[in-house]
């Protein structure tokens, strides 16, 4: 009966360290130490290789160490019958609202317009266009997108909010399906991307979303770098269909050094950062559902492995 901590790409140990604090009596494994494969029963993981979570028969739950499951679920070889679960928390939601609104504001504020004007030592300053017409796109309604929706009406934008389902949000004109898409990005002069890795979603910021928005239009992706077709966001910065993007996510991460968004000067990166999961303070729902399994019940936060979020 053991805990396995699959990782990979970021440090294990402070999961090791808090999970441990929090139970000392915890058999914990830090792949590749794995010892005997029958032993785990529950996976705490992250973008671990592909087929490996195969390999242990009696394994009974399988964590994503953060709100996005497409790193599990997208393995062709995950073993079938094994509920997926995923992290809700404040401190997730926190992060990513005050990151976007950061965004947001520093858009519509004029900021990247300031910075160059000291670069050059030049003073004009201008009247920032009043916020109630400033319309924000929020794709994607769930944990994280319905809070930062919440949040930028707090700060008088006109907020738009799309979904696959019907959704009343106070103050969020709210759009869903298909059929929506076009009218939900005709109103809109900043667009950010909360949406799950899906099939459905997979390039759905391509150059035909970006000619739908308002001329100039921002964009903000803090979902998954393969929500975004990256040669078309080049060709809509170009053409000035777009006015800029702030990236939090890539296709390949780290950013290769040679990508040329690196140094296009509408563009914004920051390393995966939008909302970073704390260890320390989503190890006890780890543990929770750890309980859970042992005892034989459900976890909680569990995926829907059809619809893929
Ligand atoms: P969530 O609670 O599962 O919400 C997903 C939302 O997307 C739901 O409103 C859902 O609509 C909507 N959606 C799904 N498929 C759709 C489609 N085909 N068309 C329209 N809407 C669709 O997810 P979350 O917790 O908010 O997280 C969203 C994503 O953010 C995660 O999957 C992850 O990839 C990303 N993320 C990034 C970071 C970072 O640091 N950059 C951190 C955390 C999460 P319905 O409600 O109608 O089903
Ligand atoms: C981060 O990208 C997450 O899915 O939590």
């Amino acid at each position: 009966m053991a805990l396995l901590i699959m990782i990979v790409g970021e440090d294990p140990e402070p999961w090791r360290s808090v999970l441990s604090r929090l139970d000392p009596s915890l058999d914990i494994r830090v792949w590749p130490q794995v010892g005997d494969v029958e032993d785990i029963e529950f996976a705490l993981v992250w973008n671990h290789p592909r087929g490996e979570l195969r390999k242990y028969p009696n394994l009974r739950c399988i964590a994503s160490m953060g709100a996005g499951v497409d790193h599990i679920i997208w393995d062709p070889e995950l073993p079938e019958g094994v509920p997926v679960t995923r992290v809700v928390h404040e401190s997730l939601t926190r992060s990513m609202t005050e990151y976007v609104i950061h965004a947001v504001l520093d858009h519509s504020r004029d900021m990247e317009k300031y910075r160059r004007d000291q670069a050059r030592k030049i003073w004009d300053p201008k009247f920032p266009r009043p916020r109630k017409d400033v319309g924000v796109g929020v794709m994607g309604l769930g944990e994280l997108g319905a809070a930062t929706a919440i949040g930028l009406v707090e700060l008088g934008y006109r907020v738009l909010g799309w979904s696959r389902t019907p959704k009343e949000i106070m103050g969020v004109e709210t759009f869903w399906g298909m059929e929506q898409f076009s009218h939900f990005l005709s109103q809109t002069d900043i667009l950010v991307c909360l949406l799950p890795l899906t099939p459905q979603t997979e390039g759905i910021l391509n150059l035909e979303t970006f000619r739908r928005l308002r001329p100039g239009a921002f964009l903000i992706n803090v979902a998954r770098g393969r929500h975004l077709i990256e040669e078309d966001l080049i060709v809509a910065l170009d053409q000035g269909i777009l006015s800029g993007a702030r990236l939090d996510v890539f296709e390949v991460e780290p950013l290769p050094a040679d990508h040329p968004f690196w140094d296009h000067p509408k563009i914004q990166i920051t390393p995966h950062v939008s909302s970073l999961t704390e260890p320390e303070a989503v190890a006890p729902q780890i543990l929770e559902n750890y309980g859970r399994v042992l005892r034989g019940l459900e976890p909680v936060n569990q995926v829907d492995l059809q619809r893929g979020y």
